[in-house]
């Protein structure tokens, strides 16, 4: 079965728009929701956003008034959107709770996109940055159960597993190296900008999110770990949103915009199994078709270009959240010592000791990581760490626990120019 939004008819825009209580939709339950479910609607809204933060940006630097007014209708519908999605979070999930689903999203997202991805280079970005949310997901997991004593699988559950991945500590690189090489669009596969933009929309929110909620917490250590991860995630949107082509005009990246809002609701919509949220998607999918086609307006009248030159003959495979517990392990056990140079990966042996990545590392770790020390306090607590390893213990024996393994250390550790001290305080007096 194909489908080419292109030729689909929507909902006409001067009809999409929706009451408050239509918006105001009624929050999933927490204990029955499927992992997966949540894991959607993260995505979902990250998408809305970064809809509504690309035109607002469109418009800024666009001087013709009627497209501004077609810009900002479409946009108030994403904005509707992004409400109907978004508060299908109920009040009674904890905003660790919801964090714990936003890495969720990054592993299995990342995990998906990794093993769809035609170009070998985009692939090596996407592994490089799965293992990454992977660690923060072990971080998170561990401040979970030091915070409210509780399990991370509750939430999760075992479709994504728990250990360490590429350690946080070691994550912290000069940001000239986070900058990678970029996709042509004319030559790309579409698949292939696709993929850069889900990704980079839904780290943008996660980055936006760290951002807004890191300091609602009164713990010392939590604000700290939201703040070390956070930094993290502000890498990166730099990683992934330089793999875009940087020369695709206004109206090209709006109409691949409105094709990825398209793609990504026609794909979960069919695997969303709650009806009340496959019908929400379902219904957003026909707001997009008619965004899509109000796009390629835009760009046959600006432009005088065909946007159906840019864009496939029908929509590739779906989008899914699936189980990717055996391919991570695998990525982990290759690329765990891996870094980048500019924008290549290259192995942490490899690296000089006088590279700006260790002054870096030195600059921002100082003596102290909030990210290894919730891993300390926390195993102190309950007398060992959380994991939550369903096909075997780590697949790097480096990373096991301390007592588990015989002398193995990583590459990275090897290098570390970093000795963490747990009292060294997680609080500064403002200077
Ligand atoms: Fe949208
Ligand atoms: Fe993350
Ligand atoms: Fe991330
Ligand atoms: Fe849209």
């Amino acid at each position: 079965m194909t489908f080419n939004p292109l030729q689909e008819r929507g909902i006409p825009i001067e009809k999409q728009l929706r009451n408050w209580s239509e918006l105001n939709v009624k929050p999933y339950d927490k204990e029955s929701v499927h992992p997966y479910s949540r894991c959607r609607g993260i995505l979902m809204n990250g998408i809305e956003v970064e809809a509504i933060i690309f035109s607002h940006s469109m418009a800024r630097n666009l001087l013709d008034p009627d497209v501004k007014k077609q810009l900002a209708m479409v946009r108030r519908i994403e904005q509707q959107q992004q409400k109907a999605i978004n508060w299908l979070i109920p009040g009674d999930e904890s905003t660790i709770e919801v964090t714990l689903g936003y890495e969720q999203v990054a592993v299995d997202m990342t995990a998906w996109v990794a093993q769809h991805e035609p170009a070998p280079y985009l692939r090596q970005v996407y592994e490089f940055g799965l293992l990454e949310d992977f660690d923060h997901l072990y971080r998170y997991a561990n401040l979970y159960e030091m915070l409210e004593g509780k399990k991370a699988e509750q939430i999760i559950s075992d479709l994504t597993e728990i250990t360490p991945g590429r350690p946080t500590i070691f994550e912290h690189r000069h940001p000239h190296d986070e900058v990678r090489r970029p996709m042509t669009a004319l030559a790309a596969d579409p698949q292939s900008i696709l993929n850069a933009l889900m990704v980079m929309s839904a780290e943008q929110q996660t980055m936006n999110f760290y951002m807004t909620i890191g300091n609602r917490y009164m713990e010392p250590l939590a604000r700290a770990t939201y703040q070390e991860i956070g930094m993290i995630e502000e890498q990166h949107v730099t990683h992934y949103e330089s793999i875009l082509d940087p020369t695709a005009s206004w109206f090209e990246n709006l109409l691949f915009h409105e094709y990825n809002e398209c793609w990504l609701y026609y794909s979960f919509m069919q695997e969303e199994p709650d009806p009340r949220v496959k019908a929400l998607y379902e219904l957003h999918l026909n707001m997009e078709i008619e965004h899509l086609r109000i796009a390629c307006e835009l760009m046959r009248e600006v432009e005088k270009r065909d946007p159906e030159a840019l864009l496939p003959a029908a929509v590739g495979e779906p989008m899914s959240f699936r189980e990717n517990r055996k391919y991570v392990r695998q990525v982990l056990a290759e690329q765990v010592d891996l870094t980048a140079k500019d924008s290549e990966f290259v192995p942490i042996a490899d690296v000089p000791d006088d590279d700006r990545y260790f002054a870096y590392q030195r600059a921002v770790n100082g003596k102290w990581s909030p990210t290894e020390e919730v891993i300390r306090a926390n195993t102190e607590k309950q007398g060992r760490e959380y994991r939550l390893e369903v096909e075997g213990p780590n697949p790097v024996e480096g990373l096991r626990p301390e007592k588990e393994r015989k002398k193995a250390s990583t590459e990275y550790a090897k290098r570390s120019v970093v000795k963490h001290d747990p009292k060294a305080a997680p609080w500064t007096e403002p200077s």
